[in-house]
């Protein structure tokens, strides 16, 4: 017998409170066993349909105990969020509700919410309020997204209009990228029809910034790429210089902040991005900082139709209403989930202090993560200004045999990274969820497992 929707529903959402309840004392990275289970996994496709309960006992059964620990309080791999229970829940509803929010006519409520979250976003960000901004998967589509219409923008600029002729045989367009350009928005240039060896790179100072002294000769049409949050180091271009010095040329200033641009949501990180609203595009991520569930990235660019114009299709059988703002004008995705939900109950139920506390928080934290460390002897790497931390144990076999052994006995989970030639351990403190006490525990396994690897 098939139990019923209610039934069903309730059973996930019993399953997903269990899950988040535990995660605090489960260990982080999933077991070799609960690995190895998923090899039951692959079997052929039935030609007749499985019971959903027991579809979902499957993947409760076999998949929950194999996840990595991303949703709990000691996952500091990448720079991965977790996500905020109000977020969590709205994006339940959501779900449920299953609105393609493409257009305005037939998402009313997701439509308006998306509107709200933008302008809080804008806000709390300290971006242009006119800017033009669209929800997408993450910093990799928002760079993207932004740099299709800096394209457009500039091309119309030099009388070329891309959508129309193309990019074959358009004047060619300089551009110019930080050493420490992240590969996504490298990835973004190449989908765009730049590549690699078309890239003027800038070289980096000792903390990953853009050397201002080394930048080249502008020419018009020109895009330049910089970048607040460096993905090893945290440190974030001189954005404000940046903008001031490629404007003279008509140069469009787009920013990676896929995390660092959260820095001017907090009072005393604020400095760090100082000028950033002289750029004139921003790609950000809402499942890093804001701890939002998966996935969700947002574009903001200053100069609304040139997004527009890059973005907005139409067709006879799609609503057509100029006056009215359709999400799907300004993505490159027509169907998509409603990601404005979960932002804009995340932002809500923070408020404009709770999100500063949260992102200084996790700062704060890092910074211990780094003192204990260096008190222990070990050698930190960078800076600490946000939430990242580069510590290397001695040589680069180590360090690997360390990073190895911390991720295997499960207390906490950090990633390995090359920073200026060395190898080193990348402690990533992201999470709404981590507390001193979590730290604490990670810092004990980490110097347990450090002072055993000599
Ligand atoms: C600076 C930077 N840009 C872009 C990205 C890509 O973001 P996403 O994986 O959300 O597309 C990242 C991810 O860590 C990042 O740190």
């Amino acid at each position: 017998m098939t139990i019923s929707r209610e039934q069903l529903l309730k059973s996930a959402s019993e399953r997903a409170i269990t899950y988040l309840e535990t995660i605090q004392s489960r260990r982080v990275a999933p077991s070799e066993d609960s690995r190895k289970q998923l090899a039951v996994l692959h079997h052929d496709l039935p030609a007749m349909g499985i019971a959903p309960e027991t579809v979902l006992n499957t993947l409760d059964s076999v998949c929950s105990p194999a996840t990595m620990g991303m949703a709990g309080p000691r996952f500091f791999g990448f720079v991965i969020g977790g996500a905020l229970p109000v977020a969590v829940a709205s994006n339940w509803l959501a779900t449920a509700w299953d609105q393609n929010t493409g257009y305005f006519a037939s998402t009313p409520a997701t439509s308006t919410l998306e509107v709200v979250a933008l302008r809080w976003l804008l806000d709390i960000l300290g971006l242009p309020e006119t800017c033009g901004a669209g929800f997408v998967t993450g910093a990799t589509m928002a760079n993207f997204t932004c740099l299709a219409a800096a394209r457009h923008h500039v091309l119309a600029k030099a009388g070329w209009d891309v959508n129309e002729q193309g990019f074959n045989g358009a004047p060619a367009i300089q551009i110019v990228v930080g050493e420490e350009i992240h590969p996504t928005a490298q990835k973004a240039l190449r989908l765009l029809g730049f590549g690699n060896k078309q890239l003027i790179v800038v070289p980096a100072d000792n903390r990953g910034r853009m050397r201002l002294d080394k930048l080249p000769t502008l020419k018009s049409p020109c895009i330049m790429i910089s970048q607040a949050g460096n993905v090893n180091t945290g440190a974030c271009d001189a954005i404000g210089d940046i903008s001031d010095i490629a404007h003279q040329t008509g140069a469009w200033v787009h920013v990676d902040g896929a995390f660092g641009l959260w820095a001017r949501a907090v009072p005393e990180k604020k400095h760090l991005v100082e000028g950033i609203d002289k750029a004139d595009s921003w790609a950000t991520d809402c499942h890093k900082w804001l701890n939002v569930p998966y996935d969700s990235g947002v574009a903001f660019v200053k100069h609304r139709d040139a997004l527009r114009e890059s973005m907005a299709i139409s067709a006879a059988y799609l609503p057509l209403d100029p006056s009215i703002r359709n999400p799907s004008d300004f993505t490159p995705e027509l169907s998509r989930r409603a990601r404005g939900v979960d932002v804009w109950a995340a932002l809500l139920s923070l408020g404009r202090n709770g999100v500063a506390d949260m992102i200084g928080g996790n700062c704060k934290l890092a910074v211990r993560f780094a003192e204990r460390l260096k008190a222990e002897g070990y050698e930190i790497l960078n800076e600490v200004v946000l939430n990242q931390v580069l510590v290397k144990f001695g040589d680069a076999e180590r360090t690997t045999r360390i990073i190895e052994e911390i991720q295997r006995e499960g207390t906490c989970w950090c990633g390995i990274t090359k920073w200026q030639g060395q190898t080193a351990m990348r402690i990533s403190v992201s999470s709404w969820a981590t507390t001193e006490q979590d730290v604490e525990e990670s810092l004990v396994a980490i110097i347990r497992i450090a002072r055993k690897n000599v």
